[in-house]
């Protein structure tokens, strides 16, 4: 079969799809109410954040196939890319804290492992190659938000690695044609999400009635995206958007750390005083992401749909039901 035979379902390739968001993305496009004309290889090197058993629910679902490999590998990226019609790149580092103690692996898998697959994409004909970024490209904003032609000021080494990645994207597309598609989302919340982010960290801490580790004032803002939202927006641009544009997806909801930390001690029933620790601010901290939404939403009919509250009660109420998916991931990260 060819390429160009319309008959035939899309394959994509799906880097990081063992990780938190790629994962939901894989679930929910595999799911009932996916676009159904679809098959999927997940590329994915199985790091300390990757976890087979958030793939369960697809496995054996026609059209599923899976590779453990490294994306900074060009031989297996190249063969991949040959077979494949799209790509949805999630595979990265994605911890800020991580890198501020090391940023040589956030350099390798962000923006070597980035070039490895935009290019072996570029040399293999692949049609649509989107590029799944961040709001932490942007830098930091105190009032206002940013449209998509804001200047990048990354500031950590894990935002930095992410804007080099999404700037060699996008000269792919300016240089070589590539049909590349750049997302720039928000702070993800939902399952399956690695209990060393602070969401589930605090749920899971409050679950076993530890406190929590509360930067600084408190004071950082951040905009909360469900991951089905984030997915909708994801699938939006994949199938509707456009070759070299950049879309920013955010969920609506912003709240300071410390109206966060209120929300989380109240669906756990924990209070401020037991459960709350004060913590060294993290270095250089961003005091505040906010991105505008605008585009998508009316070029491509992009609407958050799940509203905080709801979603918050839904993730603890997971975590409650799911020990077995995160305490020995825990363990093993000494968190
Ligand atoms: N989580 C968020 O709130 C958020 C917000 C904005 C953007 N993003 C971006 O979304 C993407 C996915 O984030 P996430 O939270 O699901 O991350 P995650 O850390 O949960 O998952 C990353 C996945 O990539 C895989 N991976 C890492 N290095 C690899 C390599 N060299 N080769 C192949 N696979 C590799 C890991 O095994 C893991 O399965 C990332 O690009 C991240 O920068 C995340």
């Amino acid at each position: 079969m060819t390429r160009s035979d319309a008959s035939r379902p899309t394959r994509i390739l799906v880097t990081g799809g063992a990780g938190f968001i790629g994962s939901h993305y894989v679930r929910t496009v595999l799911g009932p109410q996916g676009p159904g004309d679809v098959e999927i290889t997940v590329l994915d090197k199985l790091t300390y954040a990757g976890n087979p058993a958030n793939l369960d629910e697809v496995r054996d679902r026609p059209g599923f196939a899976f590779v453990q490999g490294d994306i900074c590998d060009p031989e297996l990226v190249g063969k991949l890319m040959a077979e494949h019609d799209q790509v949805v790149h999630f595979a990265a580092e994605s911890h800020v804290d991580r890198s501020i103690d090391g940023g040589a692996e956030f350099v390798r898998t962000n923006v070597v492992g980035t070039h490895t697959l935009i290019d072996a994409a570029h040399r293999a004909g692949v049609k649509t190659f989107v590029h799944i970024s961040t709001d932490e490209v942007y830098g930091s904003i105190d009032e206002g938000s940013w449209p998509e032609t804001h200047p990048l000021e990354p500031n950590s080494p894990y935002s930095s690695a992410k804007a080099s990645s999404d700037l060699i994207a996008l000269s792919y597309h300016r240089t070589h044609g590539l049909d590349v598609r750049v997302t720039r989302c928000s702070n993800n919340y939902g399952h399956h999400h690695f209990p060393e982010k602070v969401i589930p960290l605090f749920i899971t801490n409050l679950l076993d009635g530890k406190k929590v580790p509360l930067y600084g004032d408190g004071g950082n803002v951040r905009d909360w995206l469900h991951i089905d939202d984030h997915v909708q927006g994801i699938e939006l641009v994949r199938t509707k958007g456009r070759a070299g544009q950049v879309y920013n997806i955010g969920g609506g909801t912003e709240l300071s750390n410390k109206e966060l930390t209120g929300l989380l001690l109240e669906a756990c029933g924990a209070d401020w005083d037991t459960s709350v620790e004060y913590v060294t601010d993290r270095k250089g901290h961003d005091r505040r992401y906010s991105v505008d939404c605008t585009k998508i939403r009316t070029e491509l009919g992009y609407e958050p749909r799940k509203d905080f509250a709801t979603g918050l009660a839904e993730t603890v109420q997971w975590y409650r039901d799911n020990r077995a998916w995160w305490e020995p991931l825990k363990e093993r990260a000494a968190l």
